[in-house]
């Protein structure tokens, strides 16, 4: 089976790139570099042996998919290539809808001409924005997600939920996956964001290693065990093994499905400054400090479906995602520069 990747060289495309690798398929993969370095495909290559075929170019630009889907038999597609800064969206909201949205929309009228029909699609757990209860599982109801990040997920959603009705052909998968932590065992590849940081795990990972002063916990006073908001951190090996899983479900499927990627443990930001104290031996300083805007106290999966369905669940927990982040970290002190 031969699988392309957009978006395969970022931080969660080049973990599932060398996962499938790994599991004996062809993989080809197109990325525009606008938030990720060929490095990490050469890393991937080096840990798997042999490497991904590697496509410079923009997933909105119909002529590159044209002769990409005409030189590679692909028989599947890994939709990961987009933008995820949540705060940057609420700053360029256009930018966000023709990346993400646009960007899907032309890859599916790509897909359907070379009459390739077998998609994952990459979402995310903001699309379920502030929810009443926890765990949220995929009947919760969405489209109040709060910000146009999250809202270009849904959108997105929304094309993938209506096209089997246009064409019976389409098997499709929407994982929405909750908050991917840590890096591949051997420290070769990881997660390399642009500047600094704005995602909790690689701060406290620069923290810890002298780089930057002092984490600031954004709010004390949630309604939370120890006042700093929940999340559900998933290793992104674990969430590499998921795609995988969905891959091979759609081989028995047809229509769209959306299973959750998570792990169903709430971890709280001070559990996650302790765990990461407790990987690296480093102290990792922190203030409290007011809320972030658009953040809400807690969110976690019910991953039960994808278990139920895929045979999936995550198997690692905080100490792994702590210790291989700070394997990363101190390996890779800037990154793949
Ligand atoms: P990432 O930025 O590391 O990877 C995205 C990749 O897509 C990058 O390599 C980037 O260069 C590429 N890209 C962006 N726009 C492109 C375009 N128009 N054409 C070709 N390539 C393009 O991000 P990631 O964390 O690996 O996220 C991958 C996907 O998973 C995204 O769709 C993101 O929304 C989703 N997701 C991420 C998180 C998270 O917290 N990291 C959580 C849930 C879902
Ligand atoms: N946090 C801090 N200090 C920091 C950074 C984060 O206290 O310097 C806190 C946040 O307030 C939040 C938690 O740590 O409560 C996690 O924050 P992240 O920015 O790491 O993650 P988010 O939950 O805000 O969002 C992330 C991605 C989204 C993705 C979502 C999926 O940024 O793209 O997870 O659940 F959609």
């Amino acid at each position: 089976m031969r699988v392309l990747l957009t978006g395969g060289a970022g931080y969660i495309g080049s973990h599932t790139a060398l996962a499938l690798l790994q599991a004996g398929r062809e993989v080809v993969v197109l990325d525009n570099l606008c938030n990720s370095s060929a490095e990490s495909l050469a890393r991937v290559a080096r840990i798997a042996g042999r490497a991904p075929v590697f496509v410079e170019g923009d997933v909105r630009d119909r002529d590159v998919l044209g002769s990409l889907f005409a030189e590679h038999l692909v028989d599947a597609v890994l939709h990961f290539a987009g933008l995820k800064s949540v705060g940057e969206s609420l700053a360029q909201p256009l930018r966000y809808h023709d990346n993400n949205v646009q960007g899907s929309q032309v890859l599916l009228e790509a897909m359907a001409q070379a009459s390739v029909f077998n998609f994952v699609f990459s979402s995310s757990a903001t699309v379920y924005g502030e929810q009443a209860q926890m765990p949220v599982s995929e009947a919760c109801s969405v489209g109040h997600a709060p910000n146009p990040y999250g809202r270009s997920k849904l959108m997105v959603e929304d094309m993938l939920r209506e096209l089997p009705a246009s064409d019976p052909r389409w098997r499709i998968a929407i994982l929405r996956s909750f908050n991917p932590a840590g890096a591949h065992e051997s420290g070769l590849i990881g997660e390399d964001p642009n500047g600094i940081p704005s995602n909790l795990l690689p701060y406290v990972a620069q923290v810890a290693i002298g780089k930057l002063p002092e984490l600031a916990v954004f709010g004390g006073d949630y309604p939370t065990t120890d006042g700093t908001s929940v999340r559900d951190y998933i290793h992104v090996l674990d969430l590499a093994e998921g795609h995988l899983r969905a891959l091979d479900a759609l081989q028995t499927r047809t229509g769209t499905h959306v299973w959750n990627l998570g792990t169903g443990r709430g971890c709280s930001v001070l559990d996650m400054v302790r765990a990461f104290e407790a990987a690296s031996g480093r102290t990792v300083p922190y203030r409290i400090a007011p809320r972030r805007f658009g953040d809400m106290a807690t969110c976690y999966a019910d991953p039960t479906k994808a278990e139920r369905e895929l045979g999936w669940r995550a198997r690692r927990g905080l100490p792994d995602m702590t210790r291989d982040a700070w394997r990363w970290q101190q390996m890779n002190p800037n990154g793949y520069r």
